[in-house]
């Protein structure tokens, strides 16, 4: 059993419910599905699993559209399945997370529903941000605030009698099917009140929340300078009217209060995209949010310097408020890390042998950093991004809202393959998978991969297993040790890392080795050699 600060060290595996498992054989995941492969997440040795929404929804943004928070979707089952999934990761000593979308809703949502129905300015409307245009009869947009898909954030609302455009808009920094809540609405606060405790009330142990740093805008609307989304994590970003308003602390505050209420106390970890280190850390004070995930640590580059500042810098800030630090390469908005960290060749392609090699050796570096640590579905299976979805099967409405000029998320959402050597490729029970898979996946499946030593599966279960019996790994001190430039080097307890992210080989002393994410490591009269692009684990502290 799992102590209550399972969250401060915890591995949490990241379903996205779409793409992992289809029980039913409709080419669409569903909770089923999730319940029926518990046992290789078990197997694998993480803690705990997130599941992306599957609330009813229309699916405009895979789910990030919700209309119901209290039901599943049909696609995905129902509040029994929920429930079951809840009850049969519980029976494995895995503890669940569910995602919280409290930012926007769908506009299929009954509150959105019955706004349009209602004249603009009046009534339900002052749960959604309901805004008079500019020029004298409106027909401009409040301010210049973009939507992080592309284009305006603000869409004109119809008069409801006469369907014509009235000099009244709402916001929406997302698709245009999801509008904006006002937080200034004491309902909305108790409609999320009363969403936390229904899931609390059966079982699961903590949400992720969406759009964490954006509930609350600045008063009046100010012009933003038409800066684009959310996902500038510049440090020399200025804050945007629309995002990270101080007035967003004190949601968090009530929330934990509830959290804690509690037995075992519940946990949050917030999706908190801001410029600084220092403002991601306001989020993780004691009465706020338990963890948060580190997208600095996501952004950095395959540079050994970088890595350590990032490293540092994260551990101090985040250490500055008593919170532990969530480190993260890879989730259902990214490129997966084995296409990002391969090196792009002089014809702009990617080499994907040696991304591979580095996205292997990054993650034994991110299971070694104290703190809790998030898989994203398929990374344990060394999956690379797939980039070359045909237009007409692309779904992200990134794609469809810029006309395609930004390729979107959808070739990290590919569902994955479990066994055999055609689609599904055991999926489902069927050939159908809403996103095609690639013919490369035969090779990468789980079946392929299980009890082949260096596999990159085998490779991730070790390094669990591994870091479960060292009591170092996790949460506690990390301590840097003398290395070349290119070297980053640590030790946590009795474990020392390793990770070369140079060109040529070094050697390290050691007594014994624990785990090398490459066969490219020899181990000779007390020494490690570590060939490039390659990570290791080894015992003692040098
Ligand atoms: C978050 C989700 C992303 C979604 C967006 C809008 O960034 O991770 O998938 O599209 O919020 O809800």
């Amino acid at each position: 059993m799992l102590a209550d600060d399972w969250w401060r060290h915890a591995v949490i595996y990241q379903v996205y419910p779409r793409s992992f498992a289809d029980a039913n054989g409709d080419g669409m995941g569903d909770l089923p599905g999730v319940i029926s492969r518990l046992p290789y997440l078990a197997d694998l040795g993480v803690d705990a699993l997130w599941l992306n929404p599957f609330y009813a929804s229309p699916q405009n943004d895979a789910g990030y559209d919700v209309a119901d928070y209290r039901r599943v979707d049909d696609l995905f089952g129902t509040v029994a399945d929920a429930e079951k999934l809840i009850e049969s990761a519980h029976a494995l000593g895995l503890r669940v997370i569910f995602d919280i979308v409290p930012n926007h809703t769908s506009s299929a949502h009954a509150w959105f529903v019955e706004a349009l129905a209602t004249p603009p300015g009046t009534g339900i409307w002052s749960r959604y941000h309901c805004v008079r245009g500019r020029g004298d009869d409106g027909q401009e947009p409040p301010n210049d605030w973009l939507s992080v898909f592309g284009g305006l954030a603000w869409t004109q609302i119809p008069d409801p009698a006469s369907g014509d455009p009235t000099g009244w808009w709402y916001l929406h920094l997302f698709d245009t099917t999801q509008p904006d809540l006002n937080w200034d609405d004491p309902e909305v606060w108790a409609e999320h009140e009363r969403v936390l405790r229904f899931w609390f009330d059966r079982g699961v142990d903590g949400f992720r929340i969406d759009v964490a740093h954006g509930l609350v805008k600045t008063e009046d609307y100010p012009m933003s300078g038409e800066q684009p989304g959310m996902y500038s994590l510049e440090l020399d970003t200025p804050v945007l009217p629309q995002w990270d308003q101080p007035g967003v602390h004190e949601v968090y505050r009530a929330w934990r209060g509830i959290a804690n209420s509690y037995d075992p106390p519940r946990t949050f970890c917030g999706e908190v995209v801001v410029p600084t280190p220092e403002s991601h850390a306001m989020y993780l004070r004691p009465d706020e949010l338990h963890t948060a995930f580190n997208f600095h640590y996501l952004r950095t580059r395959w540079d050994a310097a970088h890595l350590r500042e990032v490293i540092d810098h994260s551990l101090a800030t985040a250490g500055s408020v008593g919170a532990p630090c969530t480190w993260v390469l890879s989730n259902h908005d990214v490129r997966r890390h084995v296409t990002r960290l391969a090196p792009v060749e002089s014809d702009g392609s990617v080499d994907l042998e040696r991304g591979l090699a580095r996205a292997r050796a990054a993650s034994m570096v991110m299971l070694a950093l104290p703190g809790s640590a998030y898989l994203y579905q398929g990374e344990e299976l060394g999956l690379p991004e797939v980039i070359d979805l045909p237009a007409e099967a692309r779904q992200d409405p990134t794609f469809l809202r810029t006309a395609g000029e930004v390729i979107g998320r959808d070739g990290c959402r590919v569902p994955i393959p479990w066994e055999g050597t055609t689609p599904s490729f055991g999926f489902g029970p069927s050939e159908e998978s809403w996103l095609p898979q690639p013919d490369f996946f035969a090779g990468l499946s789980v079946a392929a991969q299980t009890g082949v030593a260096d596999s990159t599966l085998e490779m991730y279960r070790s390094a669990l297993r591994i870091r479960k019996d060292q009591p170092g790994l996790g949460d506690g001190e990390l301590e840097w040790l003398d290395s070349p430039p290119d070297v980053v080097a640590f030790a946590r307890g009795s474990v020392t890392v390793v990770a070369n992210m140079g060109d040529e080989p070094i050697t390290w002393p050691t007594d014994a080795m624990l785990l090398a994410s490459s066969p490219a490591v020899t181990f000779a009269n007390g020494n490690v050699t570590v060939a490039p692009e390659t990570a290791v684990w080894i015992s003692g502290r040098r």
